[in-house]
Order: C-alpha cells, then structure tokens, then sequence
C-alpha cells in the first residue's frame, strides 16, 4: 500500500488516480487523504453505497462500472490501483483487468495482491488458510502469481515490494518502461474463461 501512496503525491500538479474494485474503501481513503483526487469503481452498487457512507468530505467520485470495461480515455488518470482485485476470476479476465487498468493510467500502474510463500509446507498452509475465504479461482492464481499474467497483458513490474512477506506484494508498472502498455488504446472485449 505504501509504494500505492507514494506514487500518488508526486504526480505532476495534481494527483488523479482511479482504483479499482474498492471493497474496504480503505486504500481510496489512504490516497484521498494524501491529497490525490480518487475516481473509485466497483461493479456492485451495493459496494458503492456502502464506500459512499465512509467516505464523506473526501474527494472521491464513485463510479458504478466494471474494471474489464473501464469507461475512461487512455491515460484519463495519473495512476491507477488494482488491489486484491486481480486474483478473482478467471486468467482471461486477470488479463484484461490489468490492460484496462494500464491503458487509463498515464504514470504508472500499482497492483497490490497475493503473493505465497515459494517454500513448503508454509505454501500450502497459507494458500489454504487464504482459500476459506476466497473464490474458487484463488488456486489458480496461486500457481501463476502474477509476472506471467502481467507478461500477458503486456506489461512488466519495474519494482515489487513485499509489504507482508509470504502474503502479499506490490507491483508498479511504470510507463516510462518500454514494456508499459503494449496494446495501449487498445479497449478488450469482455473476458472469456479458461
Ligand atoms: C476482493 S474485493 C477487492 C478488495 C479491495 N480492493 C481491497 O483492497 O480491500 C472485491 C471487490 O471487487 C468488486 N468487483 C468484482 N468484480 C468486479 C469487476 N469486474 N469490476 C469492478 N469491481 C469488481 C466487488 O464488488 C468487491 O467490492
């Protein structure tokens, strides 16, 4: 969460950045208050009302839409923010979540989620404590990790950083990276299961 924030207040003049999937609404509340200008979306209205509430006097715009589809221009946003929002649904539709998310995104682009121990049994044990209360396509996830999954959208981590080690990671995609946004402009169709 930390390299998220950071990210936000060293934007040019000022910071815009759109978070996807906002659940908890904690990291929207973290970015709006370091002063950014927070565009948040979920696909669940009942998430948005619920975020709406928590989040009063802070310059957050909700917008009820679906990360696979997002309804901005290219680089309409300075970052923008997938947290814990990848590893739920089918590799397709990861793919897709992270193009959307990198074309809208003219700076950079910070996926926060996942990220298991390499070692046995600890692997397993955590994989299995994280499965209780996740979708059935957290496995799969587990065993791809996320590099792969970024190769396929045509993007590349410039920087991981392990907040939670054996837990969760963070990975910033930057645009001045070569490997930013091949396909850039390029808006998907809506992603298909594996
Ligand atoms: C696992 S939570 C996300 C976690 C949250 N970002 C956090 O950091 O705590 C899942 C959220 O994603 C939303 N969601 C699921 N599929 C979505 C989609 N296709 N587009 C936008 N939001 C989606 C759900 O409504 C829910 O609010």
């Amino acid at each position: 969460m930390g390299t998220a924030q950071s990210e936000l207040p060293r934007a040019p003049r000022r910071a815009e950045g759109v978070l996807s999937s906002i659940s908890k609404v904690e990291m929207a509340l973290r970015c709006a208050r370091l002063g950014a200008e927070v565009t948040a979306i979920d696909v669940t209205e009942s998430m948005l009302r619920r975020a709406k509430e928590k989040t009063r006097g802070l310059p957050i715009r909700f917008h009820l839409m679906d990360a696979h589809r997002l309804e901005f221009d290219d680089g309409a946003f300075d970052v923008s923010v997938l947290s814990f929002a990848v590893h739920d649904g089918p590799r397709a539709a990861r793919v897709v979540a992270l193009r959307e998310a990198a074309r809208v995104a003219r700076r950079a682009l910070v996926i926060l989620d996942y990220d298991f121990p390499r070692r046995e049994p600890w692997r397993a044990m955590v994989v299995g404590l994280v499965r209780l209360y996740e979708t059935a396509y957290l496995p799969d996830f587990a065993r791809q990790g996320l590099p792969p999954v970024l190769a396929e959208a045509g993007l590349e981590a410039s920087t991981v950083s392990y907040p939670l080690p054996g837990f969760c990671a963070i990975h910033v995609v930057r645009r001045d990276e070569p490997a930013f946004g091949k396909g850039h402009g390029m808006r998907p169709e809506s992603p298909m299961s594996r």
